[in-house]
């Protein structure tokens, strides 16, 4: 590990609670790779103190701020500048403090489209099916909305998807659609679909045998995306690989989020395959 010195650059990641982050590990496995002069910190702080804690960044001249649960909204406010894909989706998750000019940034939904695109999942004109309407549905839907068809939303609450539909079409044009999920919507809705997208925590550890959507509605022209990364192969990726369907976990976008965000705080480019092994061996995941 490089010596910390009175000229070391400080970035740190932000939520409550914080124990559970991989970003410390995974920064700065990067930095200490790249002999950067950086170190990347967790800070847990709790709600009453968001506030302060902002302009505490800006006092100590804190380079770089990821922000996790349940401070992704509520941060916004306390801000400079927002980029408009972020406005949108109404959630940041990578702060850049320009000598106290603080500007955000939501790499979440950035990175798993770069995931996509670097799994080779063409996007263009495409028909995507999203299972949730949650948090990762927005950030990921509203990138996606720059190159494909249509977006249609599944979700338990169809009031949450509804109005999802609503906005993302309102904000970026795209079509859109929304329902709530049963056997009925998934069957109708898959076998229409080009790209499906669990958003949803459905089949994380430790329901490991559970799926959002059942076997007999995919079919192998599907690209199947699980942004769950815990396991890394969901029942959902393992059904839909015995099917022959293209698909990918939600790791790759784990760690994409951190690399856009390391990219833009030090204008170098970390090693992917090094932050992914690095998060497989601290969560111990296969
Ligand atoms: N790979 C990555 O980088 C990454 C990034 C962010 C999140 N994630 C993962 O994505 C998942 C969702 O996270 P989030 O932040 O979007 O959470 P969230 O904001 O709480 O949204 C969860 C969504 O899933 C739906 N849902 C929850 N339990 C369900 C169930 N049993 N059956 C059907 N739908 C269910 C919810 O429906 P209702 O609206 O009806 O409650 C909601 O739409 C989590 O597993 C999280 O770990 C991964």
């Amino acid at each position: 590990m490089p010596t910390i010195t009175s000229k070391t650059k400080i970035l740190g990641v932000i939520g409550h609670p914080i124990e559970h982050s991989m970003s410390p590990i995974m920064h700065n496995t990067a930095i200490n790779d790249l002999k950067l002069d950086y170190v990347y910190l967790a800070f847990d702080i709790e709600p009453q103190n968001l506030s302060k804690a902002i302009d505490g960044f800006r006092a100590l001249n804190i380079k770089g701020i990821s922000v996790t649960i349940p401070y992704k909204e509520a941060i916004m406010e306390f801000l400079d500048e927002i980029d408009p894909i972020a406005k949108n989706i109404k959630a940041v998750n990578t702060i850049k403090n320009e000598d106290g000019f603080l500007k955000a940034r939501n790499t979440d939904g950035a990175g798993g489209k770069r995931s996509l695109i670097e799994n080779s999942c063409e996007l263009s004109d495409k028909k995507v099916l999203f299972i949730g309407a949650g948090g990762a549905a927005r950030a990921l839907s509203y990138f996606l909305a720059e190159d494909v068809a249509q977006i249609i939303f599944l979700n338990i609450r169809k009031e949450r998807s509804k109005l999802l539909a609503k906005e993302l079409n309102k904000k970026t044009g795209v079509k859109t659609f929304a329902n709530g999920i049963s056997n009925n919507t998934l069957k109708k809705f898959c076998s229409s679909s080009d790209i499906l997208i669990n958003a949803s925590p459905i089949g994380m550890y430790p329901k490991i045998n559970e799926t959002p959507v059942a076997k007999e509605f995919l079919h192998k022209d599907l690209f199947v995306f699980d942004v769950v990364y815990n396991p890394l192969e969901t029942k959902l990726l393992k059904d839909a690989n015995e099917i022959g369907c293209k698909t990918l976990g939600g790791l790759d976008m784990l760690v994409n989020q951190g690399i856009l965000a390391f990219e833009w705080w030090t204008e170098k480019i970390p090693k992917k395959e090094l932050m992914i092994h690095i998060v497989k061996n601290v969560l111990g995941i296969k």
